[in-house]
């Protein structure tokens, strides 16, 4: 069985001292987390360190919500891939919708970044989804195979061995709007297919597909008791243990009652 991942995306929110309040919150619950369910949180840049300080020696991970895919150098701005390994980092959020379409990232940069974020030893969580334009012209499964096929060139099973899908319907995001059970379970379907076909059936029975967009403590058990769906990208209900931890808790009762 897949062990179900909750990751908070924490996107351009909080403060440095409610990054840390939060991360000590968590800190505190995963303490009694199941072997089943792991958290991972994504604090901004600037607060990933003091919030791996807070986490140090909890079993809540730390991600960044991007990372730049050149080497050290002159690149003004840029975080590189060993400095977010330097801070505590073992996961990357890659090719988010927001990266996508607020900051015109191609599959061709999401794949360069992929590419060095797994040579540098962080795990990838990539994300792939459509607009709503998309999904009303039929074009659901094309813009995924598309997204999947530019984010993973290049990418060997080997070099995949720890990659994270995310699923996450753009029209979803930050609009209260979740997707169905049975439209998240037929998405996901789809994207394990697609690695099945891409790598092999064995390969892509190990990999965690994650549903994000508008997961709530209301419709976490719904969308996480799907055979395909193996946790949750959550944006606005991380930002609170009051309103993630209840998520937390959906997914740890699913592990335990199977
Ligand atoms: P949301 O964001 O939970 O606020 O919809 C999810 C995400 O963008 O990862």
């Amino acid at each position: 069985m897949r062990r179900f991942l909750i990751a908070g995306n924490w996107k351009m929110n909080t403060t440095r001292q409610s990054a840390v309040g939060l991360a000590g919150e968590l800190a505190a619950v995963a303490a009694g987390t199941e072997a089943g369910v792991e958290i991972l949180v994504a604090p901004p840049y600037p607060y990933l360190i003091p919030v791996a300080e807070k986490l140090n020696g909890s079993a809540v991970q730390l991600g960044a919500q991007d990372v730049y895919f050149e080497a050290p150098g002159a690149f003004t701005g840029e975080v590189a891939v060993e400095m977010l390994a330097d801070c505590g980092c073992g996961y990357v959020i890659l090719g988010h919708s927001e990266r996508r379409h607020v900051m015109g990232e191609t599959d061709e940069i999401v794949n360069r970044k992929t590419r060095a974020a797994i040579s540098g030893g962080l795990r990838v969580v990539l994300c792939v989804g459509e607009l709503l334009s998309e999904r009303q012209a039929g074009q659901t499964e094309e813009v995924l195979d598309r997204q999947m096929q530019g984010g993973l060139a290049g990418v060997s099973e080997t070099d995949a061995v720890e990659l994270v899908i995310a699923y996450e319907p753009v029209w979803a995001i930050g609009t209260g709007v979740t997707a169905t059970p049975e439209q998240a379970e037929s998405a996901h379907e789809h994207l394990r297919n697609w690695l099945a076909t891409r790598y092999t059936p064995a390969f892509s029975q190990k990999v965690r597909i994650l549903y994000g967009g508008s997961v709530k403590a209301d419709n976490a058990e719904s969308l996480l008791s799907q055979t395909n769906v193996d946790g949750a990208l959550v944006g606005g209900a991380s930002l609170k243990s009051s309103t993630f931890v209840p998520i937390i808790e959906a997914a740890r009762k699913l592990r335990t009652t199977v």
